[in-house]
Protein backbone atom coordinates (compact mmCIF):
# COMPACT_ATOMS: atom_id res chain seq x y z
CA UNK A 1 0.00 0.00 0.00
CA UNK A 2 1.34 3.24 -1.08
CA UNK A 3 -0.21 6.66 -0.97
CA UNK A 4 0.11 8.40 -4.11
CA UNK A 5 -0.01 12.44 -5.01
CA UNK A 6 -1.04 13.25 -8.53
CA UNK A 7 -0.10 16.98 -9.36
CA UNK A 8 -0.73 18.87 -13.32
CA UNK A 9 0.02 15.61 -15.13
CA UNK A 10 2.34 14.08 -12.99
CA UNK A 11 2.74 11.66 -9.87
CA UNK A 12 4.86 13.46 -7.52
CA UNK A 13 6.81 12.77 -4.17
CA UNK A 14 4.51 13.58 -0.83
CA UNK A 15 5.85 17.10 0.25
CA UNK A 16 7.21 17.94 -3.22
CA UNK A 17 7.12 21.81 -3.54
CA UNK A 18 5.43 22.46 -6.61
CA UNK A 19 2.74 25.06 -6.08
CA UNK A 20 3.90 28.23 -7.01
CA UNK A 21 3.09 30.84 -4.61
CA UNK A 22 0.99 33.03 -6.74
CA UNK A 23 -1.29 29.81 -7.03
CA UNK A 24 -5.36 31.33 -6.45
CA UNK A 25 -6.06 28.89 -4.33
CA UNK A 26 -3.26 29.65 -2.44
CA UNK A 27 -3.61 33.28 -2.52
CA UNK A 28 -7.62 33.41 -2.08
CA UNK A 29 -8.67 29.93 -1.63
CA UNK A 30 -9.60 30.93 -5.84
CA UNK A 31 -10.50 26.94 -6.44
CA UNK A 32 -12.94 23.80 -5.95
CA UNK A 33 -12.76 19.98 -4.22
CA UNK A 34 -14.04 17.04 -4.16
CA UNK A 35 -13.87 14.17 -1.57
CA UNK A 36 -14.73 10.22 -2.75
CA UNK A 37 -14.71 6.81 -0.59
CA UNK A 38 -13.07 4.22 -2.00
CA UNK A 39 -14.63 0.95 -0.81
CA UNK A 40 -13.65 -2.37 -1.73
CA UNK A 41 -11.03 -1.06 -4.42
CA UNK A 42 -13.59 0.82 -6.18
CA UNK A 43 -14.62 4.99 -5.97
CA UNK A 44 -18.06 4.56 -4.37
CA UNK A 45 -20.55 7.67 -6.38
CA UNK A 46 -17.21 8.81 -8.39
CA UNK A 47 -20.56 9.80 -11.30
CA UNK A 48 -22.20 11.91 -8.65
CA UNK A 49 -19.01 13.87 -7.37
CA UNK A 50 -17.69 14.58 -10.37
CA UNK A 51 -21.68 16.39 -11.86
CA UNK A 52 -20.56 17.93 -8.61
CA UNK A 53 -17.17 19.18 -9.32
CA UNK A 54 -17.85 20.58 -12.88
CA UNK A 55 -21.21 22.25 -11.21
CA UNK A 56 -18.83 23.76 -8.85
CA UNK A 57 -16.73 24.72 -11.93
CA UNK A 58 -19.20 26.21 -13.57
CA UNK A 59 -20.56 28.15 -10.91
CA UNK A 60 -16.92 29.24 -10.38
CA UNK A 61 -16.14 30.23 -14.02
CA UNK A 62 -13.25 27.92 -14.17
CA UNK A 63 -12.66 26.07 -16.95
CA UNK A 64 -13.12 22.31 -17.06
CA UNK A 65 -10.19 20.62 -18.78
CA UNK A 66 -10.81 16.71 -17.68
CA UNK A 67 -13.56 14.71 -19.19
CA UNK A 68 -15.55 12.29 -16.55
CA UNK A 69 -14.06 9.66 -18.57
CA UNK A 70 -10.31 10.99 -18.05
CA UNK A 71 -11.04 11.84 -14.45
CA UNK A 72 -12.60 8.29 -13.93
CA UNK A 73 -9.44 6.32 -15.44
CA UNK A 74 -7.42 8.97 -13.46
CA UNK A 75 -9.43 7.68 -9.97
CA UNK A 76 -8.44 4.02 -11.31
CA UNK A 77 -5.38 4.42 -11.97
CA UNK A 78 -4.66 6.42 -8.49
CA UNK A 79 -6.31 3.22 -6.59
CA UNK A 80 -4.91 0.49 -8.49
CA UNK A 81 -1.42 1.35 -8.00
CA UNK A 82 -1.25 3.03 -4.88
CA UNK A 83 -3.07 -0.57 -3.52
CA UNK A 84 -5.30 1.10 -1.45
CA UNK A 85 -8.69 -0.61 -0.87
CA UNK A 86 -10.53 1.38 1.66
CA UNK A 87 -9.22 4.86 1.70
CA UNK A 88 -10.26 8.36 0.02
CA UNK A 89 -9.42 10.39 -2.87
CA UNK A 90 -9.00 13.79 -2.80
CA UNK A 91 -9.27 16.19 -5.29
CA UNK A 92 -8.82 19.98 -6.15
CA UNK A 93 -8.72 22.52 -9.18
CA UNK A 94 -7.59 26.19 -8.28
CA UNK A 95 -8.27 28.94 -11.00
CA UNK A 96 -4.55 28.72 -11.91
CA UNK A 97 -1.31 30.84 -11.69
CA UNK A 98 -1.36 35.10 -11.66
CA UNK A 99 0.65 37.76 -9.75
CA UNK A 100 -1.55 38.00 -6.81
CA UNK A 101 -4.82 40.38 -8.18
CA UNK A 102 -8.05 39.97 -7.12
CA UNK A 103 -9.79 39.72 -9.71
CA UNK A 104 -9.14 37.38 -12.89
CA UNK A 105 -8.38 37.11 -16.30
CA UNK A 106 -9.84 33.74 -17.45
CA UNK A 107 -7.57 34.14 -20.89
CA UNK A 108 -4.89 34.39 -18.94
CA UNK A 109 -5.16 31.43 -16.35
CA UNK A 110 -4.41 27.47 -16.60
CA UNK A 111 -6.36 25.40 -13.59
CA UNK A 112 -3.96 23.33 -11.57
CA UNK A 113 -5.42 19.92 -10.50
CA UNK A 114 -4.09 18.19 -7.38
CA UNK A 115 -5.34 14.84 -6.45
CA UNK A 116 -4.05 12.14 -4.03
CA UNK A 117 -5.22 8.97 -2.26
CA UNK A 118 -4.82 8.16 1.38
CA UNK A 119 -5.79 5.01 3.37
CA UNK A 120 -8.67 5.09 5.71
CA UNK A 121 -8.94 3.64 9.14
CA UNK A 122 -12.12 1.73 8.91
CA UNK A 123 -12.28 1.02 13.27
CA UNK A 124 -11.96 5.04 13.36
CA UNK A 125 -15.51 4.99 11.36
CA UNK A 126 -16.99 2.12 12.30
CA UNK A 127 -16.53 3.76 16.29
CA UNK A 128 -18.70 6.51 14.89
CA UNK A 129 -21.75 3.99 15.12
CA UNK A 130 -21.44 4.43 18.47
CA UNK A 131 -22.99 7.48 18.53
CA UNK A 132 -20.94 11.21 18.76
CA UNK A 133 -21.56 15.11 20.35
CA UNK A 134 -21.98 17.78 18.51
CA UNK A 135 -22.47 21.34 18.94
CA UNK A 136 -24.56 24.16 17.95
CA UNK A 137 -22.99 27.13 16.72
CA UNK A 138 -23.95 30.35 14.13
CA UNK A 139 -23.66 29.38 10.32
CA UNK A 140 -21.77 32.36 9.59
CA UNK A 141 -20.89 31.29 5.82
CA UNK A 142 -21.55 32.80 2.65
CA UNK A 143 -24.94 32.61 0.41
CA UNK A 144 -23.92 30.00 -2.04
CA UNK A 145 -22.34 26.81 0.22
CA UNK A 146 -23.97 24.73 -2.27
CA UNK A 147 -20.34 25.43 -3.83
CA UNK A 148 -17.90 23.22 -3.21
CA UNK A 149 -14.91 25.66 -3.05
CA UNK A 150 -11.80 25.30 -1.28
CA UNK A 151 -12.61 28.69 0.96
CA UNK A 152 -13.91 27.14 4.11
CA UNK A 153 -12.62 29.59 6.52
CA UNK A 154 -15.92 29.66 8.62
CA UNK A 155 -16.15 25.75 8.18
CA UNK A 156 -12.72 25.22 9.67
CA UNK A 157 -13.51 27.75 12.81
CA UNK A 158 -16.43 26.31 13.19
CA UNK A 159 -14.90 22.98 13.18
CA UNK A 160 -12.11 23.77 15.55
CA UNK A 161 -14.54 24.89 18.41
CA UNK A 162 -16.01 21.78 18.04
CA UNK A 163 -13.33 19.66 18.26
CA UNK A 164 -11.81 21.91 21.26
CA UNK A 165 -15.10 21.00 23.09
CA UNK A 166 -14.44 16.98 22.04
CA UNK A 167 -17.45 17.28 19.72
CA UNK A 168 -17.24 15.16 16.25
CA UNK A 169 -18.69 18.42 14.74
CA UNK A 170 -21.12 21.29 14.82
CA UNK A 171 -24.30 22.05 13.42
CA UNK A 172 -25.10 25.23 12.12
CA UNK A 173 -28.34 27.75 12.38
CA UNK A 174 -28.97 30.23 9.95
CA UNK A 175 -31.83 32.89 11.54
CA UNK A 176 -32.66 29.91 13.84
CA UNK A 177 -32.80 27.61 11.30
CA UNK A 178 -30.93 24.17 10.91
CA UNK A 179 -29.10 24.00 7.66
CA UNK A 180 -26.07 21.64 7.92
CA UNK A 181 -22.78 20.37 9.66
CA UNK A 182 -19.16 22.76 9.28
CA UNK A 183 -18.29 19.81 6.72
CA UNK A 184 -21.43 17.57 6.79
CA UNK A 185 -25.22 17.19 6.40
CA UNK A 186 -27.62 17.20 9.24
CA UNK A 187 -30.93 14.65 9.47
CA UNK A 188 -33.01 14.78 12.37
CA UNK A 189 -35.97 12.17 13.51
CA UNK A 190 -39.16 12.49 14.52
CA UNK A 191 -42.44 10.04 15.56
CA UNK A 192 -40.03 8.09 12.86
CA UNK A 193 -40.09 10.55 10.01
CA UNK A 194 -36.95 12.04 9.00
CA UNK A 195 -36.46 15.59 8.26
CA UNK A 196 -33.08 17.40 6.46
CA UNK A 197 -32.60 20.79 5.12
CA UNK A 198 -34.17 21.69 1.46
CA UNK A 199 -31.12 21.75 -1.28
CA UNK A 200 -30.98 25.27 -2.02
CA UNK A 201 -27.66 27.20 -2.14
CA UNK A 202 -27.33 27.22 1.54
CA UNK A 203 -26.12 23.57 1.84
CA UNK A 204 -23.85 22.02 0.30
CA UNK A 205 -25.66 19.17 -1.21
CA UNK A 206 -23.96 16.04 0.24
CA UNK A 207 -23.68 12.98 -2.02
CA UNK A 208 -24.59 10.72 1.46
CA UNK A 209 -27.23 13.16 1.78
CA UNK A 210 -28.10 12.32 -1.93
CA UNK A 211 -27.78 8.40 -1.31
CA UNK A 212 -30.25 8.74 2.08
CA UNK A 213 -32.65 10.74 0.52
CA UNK A 214 -32.88 8.97 -2.83
CA UNK A 215 -31.80 4.97 -2.42
CA UNK A 216 -31.42 4.72 1.85
CA UNK A 217 -34.27 5.95 2.79
CA UNK A 218 -36.44 4.29 0.67
CA UNK A 219 -35.36 0.73 0.74
CA UNK A 220 -35.39 1.63 4.45
CA UNK A 221 -39.43 2.39 3.88
CA UNK A 222 -38.79 6.16 5.72
CA UNK A 223 -40.38 8.86 4.48
CA UNK A 224 -37.86 11.96 3.79
CA UNK A 225 -39.64 15.26 4.42
CA UNK A 226 -36.86 18.81 3.46
CA UNK A 227 -37.94 21.47 5.23
CA UNK A 228 -36.36 24.15 7.35
CA UNK A 229 -36.13 22.82 11.06
CA UNK A 230 -35.64 25.01 13.58
CA UNK A 231 -33.90 25.13 17.22
CA UNK A 232 -36.50 23.83 19.00
CA UNK A 233 -37.51 21.08 16.76
CA UNK A 234 -33.55 19.58 16.44
CA UNK A 235 -33.08 20.01 19.99
CA UNK A 236 -36.48 18.00 20.61
CA UNK A 237 -35.85 15.35 18.05
CA UNK A 238 -36.26 11.55 18.62
CA UNK A 239 -32.56 11.12 16.90
CA UNK A 240 -29.87 13.20 14.89
CA UNK A 241 -27.32 12.33 13.17
CA UNK A 242 -24.71 13.54 10.22
CA UNK A 243 -23.74 12.43 7.07
CA UNK A 244 -20.44 12.63 5.06
CA UNK A 245 -18.53 10.87 2.39
CA UNK A 246 -16.22 9.59 5.25
CA UNK A 247 -18.02 8.67 8.24
CA UNK A 248 -21.25 7.77 6.57
CA UNK A 249 -24.15 8.01 8.34
CA UNK A 250 -23.15 9.45 12.23
CA UNK A 251 -25.25 9.00 15.08
CA UNK A 252 -25.72 12.02 16.98
CA UNK A 253 -26.03 11.10 21.08
CA UNK A 254 -25.53 14.66 22.72
CA UNK A 255 -25.91 17.86 21.40
CA UNK A 256 -24.22 20.74 23.76
CA UNK A 257 -25.17 19.78 27.18
CA UNK A 258 -28.26 17.50 26.22
CA UNK A 259 -28.75 13.78 25.64
CA UNK A 260 -30.48 13.47 22.14
CA UNK A 261 -33.45 10.79 22.37
CA UNK A 262 -32.27 8.01 25.38
CA UNK A 263 -28.71 9.11 24.81
CA UNK A 264 -28.12 5.99 22.72
CA UNK A 265 -27.80 5.73 18.48
CA UNK A 266 -31.83 5.67 17.32
CA UNK A 267 -33.22 2.44 16.24
CA UNK A 268 -34.03 4.57 12.35
CA UNK A 269 -30.24 6.09 12.13
CA UNK A 270 -29.00 2.45 12.91
CA UNK A 271 -31.28 1.28 9.93
CA UNK A 272 -30.07 3.62 7.30
CA UNK A 273 -26.53 3.88 8.41
CA UNK A 274 -26.24 -0.06 8.13
CA UNK A 275 -27.97 0.05 4.90
CA UNK A 276 -25.86 2.87 3.13
CA UNK A 277 -22.84 0.57 4.01
CA UNK A 278 -24.40 -2.10 2.19
CA UNK A 279 -25.43 0.39 -0.90
CA UNK A 280 -21.87 0.81 -0.62
CA UNK A 281 -19.95 -2.13 -0.37
CA UNK A 282 -22.50 -3.02 -3.72
CA UNK A 283 -21.22 -0.32 -5.43
CA UNK A 284 -22.18 2.44 -7.32
CA UNK A 285 -20.64 4.07 -10.58
N1 LIG B 1 -17.19 17.40 3.55
N2 LIG B 1 -21.65 19.75 4.03
C1 LIG B 1 -20.40 20.25 4.08
C2 LIG B 1 -20.21 21.66 4.47
C3 LIG B 1 -19.31 19.41 3.77
O1 LIG B 1 -18.06 19.90 3.81
C4 LIG B 1 -19.54 18.05 3.43
C5 LIG B 1 -18.43 17.12 3.06
C6 LIG B 1 -20.87 17.59 3.41
C7 LIG B 1 -21.21 16.17 3.07
O2 LIG B 1 -21.05 15.95 1.69
P1 LIG B 1 -20.71 14.50 1.13
O3 LIG B 1 -21.79 13.58 1.61
O4 LIG B 1 -20.74 14.67 -0.35
O5 LIG B 1 -19.37 14.14 1.66
C8 LIG B 1 -21.90 18.48 3.70
C9 LIG B 1 -16.08 16.69 2.96
C10 LIG B 1 -16.05 15.24 3.25
C11 LIG B 1 -14.80 17.43 3.28
O6 LIG B 1 -14.81 18.65 3.22
O7 LIG B 1 -13.77 16.81 3.53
Amino acid sequence: MKELTYFNGEFIEPGAKVVSVDDRGYCFGDGVYEVCRVVNGRCFALSYHQDRLYRSMREMDIPVRMTPDDLTELHEIMIEQSDITEGYIYLQITRGVAPRHHAYDRSKLEPQMLMYIRPLDLDTIAAYGKGVKAITLPDERWLHCSIKSLNLVPNILAQTKAEKKSAYSAILFRDNICTEGACSNVFAVKDGILYTYPANDLILKGITRQMIATRVAPSCGVTLIEKECDREFIEQADELFFTDTIGGVIPIVKLDRMQVGDGKPGPVTMRLRESLEKVMLEGLP
